[in-house]
C-alpha cells in the first residue's frame, strides 16, 4: 500500500502571533485613552504567553489577574504590582496571601465571606489592601449565554443581600480599605449600547456606595469589548474609539474618579492564529472531512461555545478548486470540530490551514486531554491526584 508522505514539514500545530498587529492594537488603545483618567489592565486569562505579556507590560498597561499564578506571572513579565487587579469568585487563602504580600493595586471581591477572609489575612500580615466590591448590575450583555456574567442569575459579584449584610459588618473590617467598585458584565460584546446601559447603572449605584460606605476612589468597568471573528483582516483593530467614547460620554458626570478597564480579547485575539496541518481528507457520499492535527485541545471555543473562527488554507494555489469540508480535529469527541461545511480551496494531506482570531482564549485554554503533547505556553496540570483503594473483607 502506498502511503502519501506529509507535504509540509512544518512542525504543526502551533500558535502564530503577529506582533505588528499586537503593537498596532496597543497603540490604538493608548491613543484613545490619552488625556483621560482611563487605565487599561490586560486580562491575562485571555493569553498568558510570556512574550505577549512582556510586550504588553512594556507598553505600561496594568494586569488583570484571576489566580495567584497569574499574579506571579504578571510580575515576572514586568507588570508593576501596583497596576495589578485581582478578581475571581473563588480565591484561595494562598492566592490572597500572594496578592497581599506583593501589595497589588486592588482586590475585587465577590462575596461577603471572601471580604472577611481577606480582612483576617490582612490583619495577620499587618497590611491594609485596597478592596473593590464587584457588584452585579443586572445588565444584559447581549452575548453568548456562557460568557455573560452581569445578570442576577450569574455567580459573579456580591448579591444585593450580601451588600446589605456588609454594611452591618463594616466596623469589624479594620484591615481593608473599601474604596472601589467593580463590574464586568460579559465578553465578546459588540453593541455599544450595552456599555452605555452599564454606565447608567453605575451612576445609579455610586451614590448608594458613597452614602453607605465612603468616598469612591476607583471605578473598574471590567472588559468585554468584542472583535470581528468574520473579518479579521478588515477589522484587525477592534472599535476602541466607539468603546472608550461610550464611557467618556456615559460617565461625564464623574469627576476625579479614575476609570479602570480589564480588556482581554480585544487586545490579543486578532494577532494570533492557530496553524494546523491536514492529516487526512476523508470523503463520504455527501461530505468531506478534513482531519487536522490540531483539535479542541488547542482551540476549545468552537466545542464549548459553538463559536465560529475564520478558517483559511495557507498558501492556497489559485488553481485549487473550492470544496466544502467539515474541518475536524483528532480528539475522540464529536464536538471536536472547528467548522462544518466550510468552503476552502481543495485540501490535501500535508496542507496547512490557519484558524484565525486565536490570540485570545486559545493557548490559555489548551488542554492535555487524549494525551496531547503540550504546545505553546501550556501550563503543567496544577491539580494533584489522590489515589485510594478500598479493600473489602
Ligand atoms: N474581567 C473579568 C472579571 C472577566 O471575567 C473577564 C473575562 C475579563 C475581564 C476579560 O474579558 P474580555 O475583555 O476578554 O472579554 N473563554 C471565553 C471568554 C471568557 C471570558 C471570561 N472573563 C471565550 O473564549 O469566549
Amino acid at each position: 500500500m502506498c502511503t502519501k508522505k506529509l507535504k509540509s514539514m512544518e512542525n504543526t500545530p502551533y500558535y502564530f502571533y503577529d506582533l505588528d498587529v499586537l503593537d498596532a492594537t496597543l497603540e490604538a488603545i493608548k491613543s484613545n485613552i490619552m488625556g483621560e483618567s482611563f487605565y487599561v489592565h490586560y486580562a491575562i486569562k485571555a493569553n498568558n504567553n510570556m512574550e505577549i505579556l512582556k510586550r504588553i507590560a512594556k507598553n505600561n498597561f496594568g494586569a488583570d489577574c484571576v489566580s495567584g499564578w497569574e499574579i506571579e506571572t504578571a510580575i515576572e513579565a514586568g507588570f508593576d504590582p501596583q497596576s495589578i487587579v485581582f478578581a475571581g469568585v473563588g480565591k484561595t487563602d494562598e492566592e490572597i496571601i500572594i496578592a497581599l504580600t506583593h501589595k497589588i493595586g486592588m482586590i475585587n471581591c465577590e462575596s461577603l465571606e471572601e471580604i472577611h477572609v481577606i480582612n483576617q489575612l490582612a490583619t495577620q500580615l499587618n497590611v491594609c489592601p485596597k478592596i473593590a466590591l464587584r457588584l452585579n448590575p443586572n445588565v444584559n450583555a447581549l452575548t453568548h449565554e456562557k460568557i455573560s456574567t452581569g445578570l442576577a442569575e450569574n455567580k459573579f459579584g456580591l448579591t444585593v443581600l450580601e451588600f446589605k449584610a456588609l454594611l452591618n459588618d463594616l466596623s469589624e473590617l479594620n484591615s481593608i480599605d473599601i474604596t472601589g467598585l467593580h463590574f464586568h458584565i460579559g465578553s465578546q460584546i459588540t453593541t455599544m449600547d450595552v456599555f452605555a446601559n452599564l454606565c447608567e447603572r453605575i451612576l445609579e449605584i455610586i451614590p448608594e456606595f458613597e452614602q453607605k460606605i465612603g468616598p469612591l476612589t476607583s471605578l473598574n468597568v471590567g472588559g468585554g469589548l468584542g472583535i470581528d471573528y468574520d473579518q479579521p483582516d478588515l477589522n484587525a483593530i477592534p472599535d476602541f474609539q466607539g468603546y472608550f467614547n461610550t464611557f467618556k460620554k456615559g460617565l461625564t458626570s464623574l469627576v476625579n474618579i479614575p476609570v479602570h478597564f480589564e480588556l482581554g480579547r480585544s487586545i490579543v485575539a486578532q494577532c494570533g492564529s492557530l496553524r494546523t496541518k491536514v492529516l487526512y481528507v476523508k470523503r463520504s457520499e455527501n461530505k468531506n472531512f478534513a482531519v487536522m492535527d490540531a483539535g479542541m485541545t488547542e482551540l476549545m471555543r468552537p466545542a464549548l461555545y459553538g463559536s465560529v473562527h475564520k478558517i483559511e488554507k495557507l498558501n492556497a494555489d489559485p488553481v485549487d478548486v473550492a470544496q466544502f469540508y467539515d474541518v475536524v480535529g483528532p480528539i475522540c469527541e464529536s464536538s471536536d470540530c472547528f467548522g462544518k461545511d466550510i468552503r476552502l480551496p481543495e485540501l490535501h494531506r500535508g496542507d496547512i490551514v490557519t484558524i484565525r482570531s486565536c490570540g485570545a482564549y486559545a493557548e490559555s485554554m489548551s488542554l492535555r486531554y487524549n494525551g496531547r503533547e503540550a504546545i505553546g505556553n501550556n501550563l503543567k496540570p496544577k491539580v494533584s491526584t489522590s489515589l485510594r483503594m478500598l479493600k473489602y473483607a
